[in-house]
């Protein structure tokens, strides 16, 4: 099948299909992912806890990033690849645009980067080079230690209206894709009929244009605990590739996420 494009995305959006992420690091499970149709690949800063061993995402660095990102473009043929921006590689403009750079080098199709609209002048300055932005807003994890810890963000009404506000305000400075992490299933809803460019939730509900979810999590190998938003999809005797089909037949069938996995 063909590449999957920013305008097939938009497309599904419009036309209410569902559409799946999962994280990748390698060029191996980036291959079975592309055999189990999903749509879009992020090699997520994750990959600090679930391949490092590290506590958090904070001592990822751009050439690390850059590492995964050449091993998931060599494996891939047709998913549309997210590479994240680690920890403080975006806290200028200038300094963003450099490090987008190499990690469009390295293969990737899309940066992401965390926070809200005082990322506006990052985004803008950005997108008019011709690299698109996906902003993860809600749980920023790069901010865990600011956030005391990874929890549900957009409880009450000023803090939902204040995530409302920075995602308009990031479509207008030319973010093409909005990720939200843990954040209330109704606001989820809302912000995605509210926006017009596709959504992506993880602990955001079932409303979101897209669902992603932590490779390590969804095949059930993570150590530690399980977040509520995590369902573990290598089960009853699945193969690897049947279960990413699992998850991608779920997410489109909108069985997955269910309420049980939802704020
Ligand atoms: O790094 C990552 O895996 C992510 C997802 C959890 C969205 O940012
Ligand atoms: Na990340």
């Amino acid at each position: 099948s063909n590449p999957v494009t920013l305008s097939h995305l938009k497309k599904m959006k419009a036309e209410g299909e569902k559409f799946t992420c999962l994280t990748a690091y390698d060029a191996t499970f980036t291959h079975i992912m592309n055999e189990a149709g999903i749509e879009t690949i992020l090699v997520g800063d994750s990959l600090g806890m679930v391949i490092q061993g590290q506590d958090s995402t904070l001592p990822v660095t751009i050439e690390e990033m850059c590492y995964h990102v050449r091993a998931v473009k060599r494996g891939n043929s047709n998913a549309f690849l997210l590479a994240d921006m680690p920890f403080m590689s975006y806290s200028k403009p200038e300094l963003a645009l450099d490090n987008a750079a190499k990690l469009m080098q390295a293969g990737a199709n899309m940066v992401k980067l965390e926070g809200g609209s005082w990322l506006c002048d990052t985004v803008q300055l950005l997108s008019q080079r011709g690299i698109p932005v996906c902003a993860h807003l809600g749980l920023t994890p790069q901010a865990v230690h600011k956030l005391g810890g990874y929890k549900v963000q957009g409880k009450s009404d000023s803090a939902a209206e204040q995530i409302k506000q920075d995602s308009i305000d990031l479509v207008n400075a030319g973010a093409d894709i909005l990720l939200y992490e843990c954040i209330p299933t109704e606001l989820g809803k809302e912000i995605t009929d509210m926006v017009n460019v596709p959504t992506i939730g993880i602990g955001a509900g079932q409303h979101t244009d897209g669902q992603v979810l932590v490779l390590h999590d969804m095949i059930g190998i993570n150590l530690g605990k399980r977040p509520r938003f995590v369902k573990n999809f290598l089960t009853d005797g699945r193969s690897i590739q049947e279960a990413f089909e699992a998850y991608a037949q779920e997410v489109k069938e909108q069985t997955f996420p269910a309420n049980e996995h939802g704020f």
